[in-house]
């Protein structure tokens, strides 16, 4: 059976107070609107529609750079959520099957709750997913008849009586495509809001002979984000769940607390991950890698057996094989480091790719960047870059080549050979001694001079400083 996912993200979201469209606001490293379109995206649909409204570009770009297949359909104006499904109608056109409604701004809820409404599916005609909610004030209170849901009353519109009921709507709806087609045509706006109702639909289909049902949730899987504050709460809810799972995937974490997660990231059994970690988007770390206290992390992979920090910066594009070391204060980006290969302190490798067991000495770079393009590196395995060179790209170091500390390759190092590209050392006997000898009674007299005429001498200042004829610059 079909199934078209249907995302209502029209809403203004005022109480942001933001010019950034309130679905597009980032939790765990992803717009809200992302999360639900992933919890979507796991039970397959053959349709995505994105319903947009306020900040419609932008929120249509977020949806696209998700989906590339998403439909996006501007709702004109804000006229309720039934208005906002009937917008998405035209792209559904032909579907046979299920149309599965969410909101861009509650994205906790969880694939598995989905799959339980489309099972239900099968016993009625259209299925809510409720929460017995804390405090129901707001929310659109279910009126159940056994299993069947009888009808949906909003807030606004229930009597004294009504608002008593705990089992309130989240605003998930899977119904019959055909069936959402006849009946939100007939979804009228006599009601307190003078909007039209998605919830109308659950009384329609009793009046018109078909069933509704309704499927329960945790609520904590509904929570929508309407201000800073329940962004704030959100964010802190998702990394409680975040280390939770982890932990009982069997990661280890010194301090669970301090490590930040994103909406995707991956970390297999018996990785130890320490204190301090942030991961952003699109990080994969294997099975038993270590990443060490305050390392940040994202678009990466981190392979079996490779240390990463602590202090390390892995940016998109960083690809460790297995036994991979990356030091502190090493900063990889767009670079393969292959098997074995060592980055131990303080180098900067983007664009690149390092061979395997190659060592990087400290202080080496990758020059990437010309002010206009970016070019590779490529060095060869087992290859020594000296501490302190810098690879000025493109460029390539052979197998088994190195490179002398401080030096600056421009030009591409064979197989097996060293390149030194850096002046020659000169020795002069004697002279450092001579020199300060030189600079220490220079400052006497100055000295001497001052106190006769009042005015003080400073450490700091230029006084005592001489040109060094010697060595060309300088001194002081
Ligand atoms: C809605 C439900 C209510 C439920 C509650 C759960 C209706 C009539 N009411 O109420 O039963 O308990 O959600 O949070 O459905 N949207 C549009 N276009 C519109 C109107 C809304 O895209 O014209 C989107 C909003 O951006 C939002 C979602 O639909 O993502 C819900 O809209 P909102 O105004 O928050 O509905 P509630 O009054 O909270
Ligand atoms: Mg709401």
């Amino acid at each position: 059976m079909g199934l078209a996912l249907v995302v209502l993200a029209a809403g203004e979201g005022k109480r942001m107070n933001s010019d950034t469209p309130k679905v597009l606001h980032r939790l765990a490293g992803a717009p809200l609107l992302w999360h639900g379109l992933r919890a979507g995206a796991a039970l397959g649909p053959d349709r995505v529609v994105v319903v947009t409204g306020h900040g419609g570009a932008a929120v249509a770009a977020a949806a696209r750079a998700f989906d590339p297949g998403a439909e996006i359909v501007t709702q004109p104006e804000r006229r309720g959520t039934a208005d906002a499904v009937r917008a998405a109608m035209p792209a559904l056109a032909g579907l046979e099957g299920d149309i599965l409604v969410l909101y861009g701004d509650t994205p906790f809820v969880r694939p598995e709750t989905l799959e339980a409404m489309r099972e239900a599916r099968h016993r009625h005609d259209i299925v809510v997913l409720g929460f017995e909610a804390a405090d129901p004030g707001g929310y659109g209170r279910l009126l159940v008849h056994g299993e069947n849901l009888e009808r949906i009353v909003e807030d606004a519109d229930a009597t004294p009586q009504e608002r008593l009921i705990t089992l309130c709507n989240s605003g998930v709806v899977c119904a019959d495509a055909t069936v959402m087609a006849e009946l939100l045509p007939q979804v009228a706006n006599a009601n307190a809001k003078g909007e039209f109702y998605l919830t109308d639909v659950v009384d329609l289909a009793r009046r018109a002979g078909r069933s509704a049902g309704v499927i329960r949730c945790p609520e904590a899987e509904t929570l929508g984000i309407n201000s800073r504050a329940e962004l704030a709460a959100a964010e802190a809810a998702f990394q409680a769940r975040a280390r939770a799972e982890a932990a009982a995937d069997g990661v280890v974490m010194a301090a669970p607390d301090s490590v930040v997660f994103a909406y995707d990231t991956v970390i297999g059994r018996d990785a130890a991950i320490g204190p301090c970690v942030v991961f952003g988007p699109g990080v994969t770390v294997e099975t038993g890698a270590e990443i060490r206290a305050f390392c940040h992390l994202e678009g990466c992979h981190v392979s079996r057996g490779a240390i990463v920090g602590p202090f390390a910066r892995l940016r998109p594009g960083a690809e460790l094989a297995e036994d991979v070391h990356v030091g502190n204060f090493v900063e990889v980006k767009n670079a393969v480091l292959h098997e074995g290969a060592k980055a131990g302190h303080l180098a900067y490798l983007g664009d690149a790719e390092v061979g395997a067991r190659a060592n990087i000495g400290a202080g080496t770079i990758t020059c990437n960047y010309d002010g206009v393009s970016k070019h590779r590196t490529v060095i060869g395995a087992g290859a020594f870059i000296g501490s302190d060179t810098m690879l000025v790209a493109p460029v390539r170091v052979g197998e088994g080549a190195m490179t002398a500390s401080g030096s600056v390759v421009t030009a591409d190092v064979p197989d097996g050979a060293l390149a030194v590209a850096r002046a020659r050392q000169e020795v002069r006997p004697g002279f450092a001694a001579r020199f300060f000898a030189r600079l220490r009674a220079a400052r006497a007299t100055a000295g001497a001079g001052a106190a006769a005429t009042g005015t003080g001498g400073s450490d700091t200042g230029g006084g005592g400083r001489r040109g060094c004829g010697t060595c060309g610059g300088e001194a002081g």
